[in-house]
């Protein structure tokens, strides 16, 4: 029995196409069309391609079938359509209208079938989620020069540029979160939402600078509430002068001055994704 399995396992793989690459975004923007692509092989003494299907939500979309006229097809359904494809004995790439439904997973599937006799099939999935993810880190302000004396009170501000869903925003001092009063859950501001419903997100963070420490590192990190979420985060750092001399200079320096120390925030911006990226490609 399982010599049997084994065995007819093996004249699938022997004689199937393989995908090497299925290439669907992790998130797509549904003001423009989404490019997909899948990528297969064959080896040297396979039977020929026989077709290429791509399926949305298991509903079939596009049909490349070499040995027709003609080779493509589009299926246009309720949820979005399908702009001409380009396909080949190599790969096959189809540009597709995403729904303004954001939030939505779609899983996208790519299926190759060798000629007979045993027109053998394969087929991987892969998932995107409608939105409007952010390109940069947020985008941190502050009422300060960036050298800040102990005692004294800084305001930041940290703001996203427009995204859907917008994201929630949670600052840290020194890698510690902020800490907020336990009934507000979340206090992020949003803006209105502009003709594609996009909002832009801010944040306000007031902090006494009373460490003893040359420095203080700030955090705002933003969690787009994506299926997985889509995180990115920008950093500044305060130098906290403590030579009265330079206090003086601080404390008077007005405008033109204040250019010059400016200088000492260190800005740095890092766009990471949490996700089950790896978990969610194999299927
Ligand atoms: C397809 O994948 C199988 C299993 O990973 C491998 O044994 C086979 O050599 C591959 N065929 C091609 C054409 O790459
Ligand atoms: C992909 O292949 C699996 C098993 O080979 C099958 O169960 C599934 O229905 C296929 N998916 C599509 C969309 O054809
Ligand atoms: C699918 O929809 C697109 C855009 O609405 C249209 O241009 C195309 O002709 C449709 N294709 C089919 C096969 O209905
Ligand atoms: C923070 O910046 C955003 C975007 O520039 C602005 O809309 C918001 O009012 C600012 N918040 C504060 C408290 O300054």
């Amino acid at each position: 029995m399982t010599v049997l399995l084994v065995f007819g396992l093996f004249v699938v793989i022997a004689t199937a196409h393989n995908i090497t690459l299925l290439d669907v975004p992790q998130f797509g923007d549904p003001r423009r069309d989404v490019r997909l692509v899948c990528h297969y092989v064959s080896e040297t003494g396979d039977p020929p391609l026989h077709s290429v299907k791509w399926y949305r939500d298991n509903n079939e979309i596009f049909r490349f079938t070499p040995g027709q006229q003609p080779p493509t097809r589009a299926f246009n359904t309720t949820t979005g359509a399908v702009g001409r494809g380009s396909c080949n004995v190599h790969s096959c790439a189809i540009n597709v209208v995403l729904p303004k439904v954001y939030n939505t997973r779609i899983s996208f599937t790519c299926e190759v079938s060798t000629e007979g006799p045993r027109f053998a099939v394969v087929n991987q999935t892969k998932y995107l989620t409608v939105a409007v993810t952010l390109k940069d880190g947020p985008k941190i302000s502050t009422s300060s020069s960036g050298a800040v004396q102990v005692g004294e009170e800084v305001i930041l501000n940290c703001s996203t540029k427009p995204s859907l869903p917008p994201p929630t925003l949670q600052w840290f001092i020194d890698e510690t979160p902020e800490t907020v009063d336990p009934w507000i859950m979340d206090n992020t501001e949003f803006s209105a939402p502009d003709n594609d419903g996009l909002r832009s997100s801010s944040k306000a963070l007031r902090v006494r600078v009373d460490t003893m420490k040359p420095s203080i590192a700030l955090r705002c990190v933003a969690t787009q509430p994506t299926t997985p979420n889509f995180m990115t985060s920008s950093e500044v750092s305060l130098q906290v002068v403590r030579s009265p001399h330079l206090s003086m200079f601080t404390a008077a320096g007005s405008s033109s001055k204040i250019e010059a120390v400016s200088i000492a925030v260190v800005s740095c911006i890092s766009v990471h994704m949490f996700s089950k990226y790896s978990a969610l490609s194999e299927v």
